[in-house]
């Protein structure tokens, strides 16, 4: 076993009441926030920290508020900027919840992402009706104007087009027959990155996807498409500034992380991109023990594993979980996830339900430390 697996692994009876089992841990602080925080540790890899956030959480749990200004510094709404959330009907914008967001944003001198504006999994019904499926480019042009322009001012990042890759579809490019794709045009990537840069010309502009960090013939594609993508976006002169890394990450899967993702990240960094990873958890469906420790071990090593690699590279520039506690994982919305542990909550973030640090927390702090290590050295 190699040094790094030992860190993390541990020795449970070296634990204090106030550590999560399993975990060795040396010289490090036990203090999680302040300096001991993530945002902290980030920072001293030049690197920005960050969650998803379900605005309703924030305002009917400060503690869990609470936990989110300790640690980030750059929040994203799971749900808040997309479509179906901004535009119950064709004639209206929504920018209650998104407005709320901006708030506890500049309160907390956090920055913000927005996310998304072109997505086919959050396409309003009404869009769909003949009438205005006919002025879909015309809808799509004036949705990401006015969301841009609202926003402006506050937004870090864009993520204006999101999985838009999906070979099997058999499409030029490998692009997905999405909505956007089949009403707007085969062009509607550019379109929406170039009118996202007029109505909003500070924020950076990214395209995010999934499925690319595994040593795996399905994610070197993908990997390979996205590629193809921002090459020819950037030969084009479309306003691209980054690419974003999801990180749906998975215990227990076999492929793990490499040379496949080293070498994405190095392409990119050559095209001049920044890359953030946007959305990252680790999936233990396929943990069969029900111990909590032993899950906990083998999720922390995940994020250990990942991070390694995907922070070797200094044009990534922002880590973002999907959400910060166990208690709001998206992971545990629907039966897609939990397809071997239906009854088994998911423990897929740095905090568990009840907000308390869990190894993966150590594991991603040791992670931002080990690239400032190697930038200081
Ligand atoms: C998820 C949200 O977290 C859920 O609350 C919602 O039900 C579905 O969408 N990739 C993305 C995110 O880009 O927008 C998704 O968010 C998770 C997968």
């Amino acid at each position: 076993m190699d040094r790094r697996k030992l860190m993390i692994q541990g020795v449970a009876a070296l634990a204090v009441p106030s550590l999560p089992k399993g975990y060795v841990f040396g010289e490090k602080s036990l203090e999680i926030s302040g300096a001991g925080s993530l945002r902290s540790h980030a920072r001293h890899a030049h690197l920005l920290s960050g969650s998803a956030v379900r605005v309703d959480d924030l305002q009917s749990n400060s503690e869990y508020a609470r936990l989110v200004s300790e640690q980030c510094d750059i929040v994203v709404a799971h749900n808040e900027m997309k479509w179906v959330a901004l535009r119950p009907k064709r004639e209206t914008f929504d920018f209650h919840w998104g407005d709320l967001l901006v708030q506890f944003a500049r309160k907390n001198k956090m920055r913000m992402r927005g996310h998304t504006l072109a997505w086919h999994e959050s396409v309003p019904e009404w869009i769909r009706e003949d009438e205005n499926r006919k002025n879909a480019r015309e809808l799509f042009v004036n949705h990401i104007t006015t969301v841009c322009r609202h926003f402006a001012g506050h937004i870090h990042s864009w993520d204006v087009v999101n999985e838009a890759i999906l070979p099997k579809d058999g499409e030029p490019g490998g692009m997905r027959k999405s909505f956007w794709y089949e009403n707007v045009g085969t062009d509607y990537i550019d379109l929406a990155f170039r009118t996202a840069h007029s109505a909003d010309p500070k924020a950076k502009l990214t395209y995010n996807d999934y499925g690319v960090e595994y040593e795996n013939a399905e994610d070197a594609e993908r990997r390979e498409r996205v590629l193809e993508l921002v090459q020819g976006m950037r030969q084009r002169g479309v306003p691209i500034h980054a690419v974003g890394i999801q990180s749906h990450i998975k215990a227990e899967k076999a492929g793990g992380f490499g040379k496949g993702l080293a070498d994405y990240l190095a392409s990119l960094q050559a095209l001049g991109l920044e890359v953030y990873l946007t959305e990252l958890d680790v999936n233990e469906d396929d943990i069969a023990s029900n111990d909590v420790s032993i899950r906990d071990t083998e999720i922390a090593q995940v994020y250990a594993d990942f991070l390694r690699v995907a922070l070797g590279n200094p044009a990534v520039k922002a880590v973002l979980t999907w959400d910060i506690t166990d208690r709001f994982t998206w992971l545990n919305n629907g039966p897609t996830h939990k397809k071997k542990q239906p009854e088994r909550p998911q423990r897929a973030l740095p905090f568990d339900r009840d907000f308390k640090p869990k190894q993966a927390f150590f594991a991603m702090r040791d992670s931002f430390d080990a690239r400032h290590q190697k930038k200081t050295r």
